[in-house]
């Protein structure tokens, strides 16, 4: 309910009831909230306090408007920590989530420039350069372009990349996976992405590039990947060292 003498301001009042029903999943994604009218007529509030306290839920994700339908709620983002080095299917399994891969494109190059170099590899050796689309019941999450040398991770075939890399290096051929180093940023869709992603052209994704080294040190994977804005937050604990 909301409080009119709570020190509180009621658009905030009402930002907090609209969370704690989708918390409960009173209302769930893909749900459409009541009109304004209605909204402020069940509270008695103004109406441009309602459309306040949604327009700040929309800029922020949960609540997504379409023209002439409503306000609906929005597919909620995942978060995914950025502490410990985990596998797209590890993270995935571990939230009760469908891990799948779209092969785009499966192709064993000679490595050149970057990929080259972060690799520890010479110009002209032979990488493989694999294009997924990463998804979650069937959702598209990611595109990943992955770079791995072919003599250091041997026998990577179109099926073992539809399910999990980092399964086959350890489990099939034995190899520990030690580190990682990881770059975050924000960016634009471009055309290529934003089809594959199922977004519209310029909307946000965040780039990421992960170098991962097995427990040799030796580096295995150079991975640049776009992650869909909508459906990804990313989360760490800080602590506060002398
Ligand atoms: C995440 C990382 C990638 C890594 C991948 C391995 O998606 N961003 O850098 O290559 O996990 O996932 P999997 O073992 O499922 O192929």
């Amino acid at each position: 309910m909301i409080d009119k003498q709570s020190p509180l301001p009621i658009y905030y009042q009402i930002q907090e009831l609209i969370r704690k029903k989708i918390d409960k999943k009173e209302w769930q994604t893909g749900d459409v909230l009541p009109s304004e009218r209605i909204f402020a007529e069940q509270y008695e509030v103004s109406r441009m306090t309602v459309r306040q306290a949604v327009t700040e839920l929309v800029n922020e994700g949960l609540l997504r408007r379409e023209k002439g339908r409503g306000t609906f709620v929005a597919e909620q983002k995942f978060t995914q920590t950025l502490q410990g080095l985990t596998s797209f299917t590890e993270d995935m399994k571990e939230r009760g989530l469908k891990p799948s891969s779209r092969l785009v494109s499966f192709n064993v190059k000679e490595a050149a420039g970057k990929t080259a170099r972060v690799l520890g590899l010479n110009d002209g050796e032979a990488v493989y350069e694999i294009q997924r689309i990463r998804l979650a019941d069937h959702s598209p999450m990611a595109m990943e372009t992955t770079y791995i040398s072919k003599a250091l991770i041997p026998g990577l075939t179109k099926n073992i990349v539809q399910n999990s890399i980092y399964e086959y290096v350890e489990a099939e051929l034995g190899l520990a996976i030690g580190y990682g180093e990881q770059s975050l940023e924000a960016a634009l869709a471009m055309k290529k992405e934003a089809e594959l992603l199922e977004i519209e052209l310029n909307d946000p994704v965040l780039l990421i590039s992960r170098i991962t080294h097995l427990q040799d040190k030796t580096p295995f994977e150079y991975v640049k990947s776009a992650y869909r804005g909508d459906r990804y937050k990313f989360s760490i604990q800080m602590p506060r060292n002398e």
